[in-house]
């Protein structure tokens, strides 16, 4: 039933990609004469007067090492919100294709809709916010090619429901991205581990959470070998610079401190889920397998400001459909929960 070069813009199956300077060249030299840069040195220290590797060889490699899976199997861009937009790019022709979203949900692939002019059908999520199957296999259409899925979900925390996705990865001809952000804060597992079974699968994860490196912007998308093509096929060509691709490097086998702080993390969210709700303003804290938690208070507006004037900021969220009256927390250190919680209680 999928059949990937049916849903790929034509003007991307044809276009030809960009050709680096670095792409053209391929052996040993000393003299590097091919790429406009500036041969005496760099202000900001070594090598940078270089461009980056375009095919983040080494990073790959490593990646699909400890993702367990194959380093065609991966596609790497400036943070997942570029995967995002590439995505939407390489799939959804303007003014004619759509995609489809479960409100609430992370607020990107909208925003990424609207820059490309593609349509967006939503279908909302249940009240404990799992997908209403039958709803959005109602709701996809020939035109639709791009089906977004948040796992664990952001803002609310919760995992999806594995039957569910496998449904809908199932009866959907076209791609099922599973943006899995906060999945390293969870029990269960990546879809990772299911690339080889679907071809429609997409999976995006980040280095912006649990790994600590919001900063560096680098974000990871895993599907097949013939999608992944497709998107460096239109990525920019130097779109991971080389100071993110040494740092990632340097840090990636550091798993040891990243099992650390994520536990550290689990357990400080286990902390807020107990106490939060003995304090008299908080009406509802869902459960959560991400590194904040989404808590329905009293009144959303009051409680962002009186935070606020604290020295707290949290984010409100109760503009959201199925989040009225919420604000969402992230997770913070042991001090500054405690110092959350003492200003919630004086609310
Ligand atoms: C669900 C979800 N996906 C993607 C992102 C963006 O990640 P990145 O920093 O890799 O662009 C976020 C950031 O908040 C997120 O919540």
């Amino acid at each position: 039933m999928f059949n990937l070069e049916s849903i790929v813009r034509p003007n991307v199956l044809k276009m030809k990609p960009y050709s680096s300077a670095r792409d053209e060249f391929k052996g040993e030299a000393s003299i590097f004469l091919d790429a406009n840069e500036n041969n005496l040195g760099s202000l900001a220290g070594e090598n940078y007067n270089r461009y980056p590797d375009p095919h983040q060889k080494k990073l790959k490699t490593l990646i699909a090492e400890i993702k367990d899976v194959r380093s065609e199997q991966v596609f790497l861009g400036n943070g997942s919100d570029e995967a995002i937009d590439l995505l939407l790019r390489a799939f959804c022709r303007p003014g004619k294709d759509a995609l489809l979203c479960l409100p609430p949900t992370y607020g990107m692939y909208e925003v990424s809709a609207n820059l490309n002019e593609v349509r967006i059908d939503t279908v909302q999520l249940t009240a404990d916010f799992q997908i209403p199957v039958q709803e959005v296999l109602q709701t996809l259409k020939p035109e639709t090619k791009l089906l977004f899925i948040c796992s664990p979900n952001n803002p609310t925390g919760n995992s999806i429901r594995t039957e569910d996705i496998e449904t809908l990865l199932n009866k959907f001809s076209g791609l099922v991205v599973i943006d899995e952000a906060y999945i390293d804060f969870a029990d269960t597992p990546s879809w990772t581990t299911r690339l080889n079974d679907f071809p429609n699968l997409v999976i995006l994860q980040t280095f912006s959470k649990a790994w600590g490196m919001a900063g560096l912007r680098l974000g990871m998308a895993f599907a097949s070998a013939e999608i992944i093509a497709l998107l460096d096929k239109i990525k920019p060509p130097y779109n991971i610079n080389e100071a993110t691709q040494e740092l990632v490097l340097q840090a990636i086998d550091k798993t040891e401190v990243l099992k650390d702080m994520v536990e550290e993390i689990v357990q400080e969210r286990e902390l807020l889920m107990q106490a939060l709700p003995s304090i008299q303003a908080v009406e509802t804290v869902y459960p959560s397998d991400a590194n904040f938690l989404l808590v329905k208070v009293t009144d959303a507006g009051a409680m962002y400001k009186f935070l606020l004037s604290k020295g707290i900021v949290v984010r409100n969220r109760s503009g959201l459909p199925g989040c009225e009256g919420c604000i969402r927390i992230s997770v913070g250190t042991l001090e500054e929960n405690q110092t959350l919680l003492k200003a919630m209680a004086a609310f």
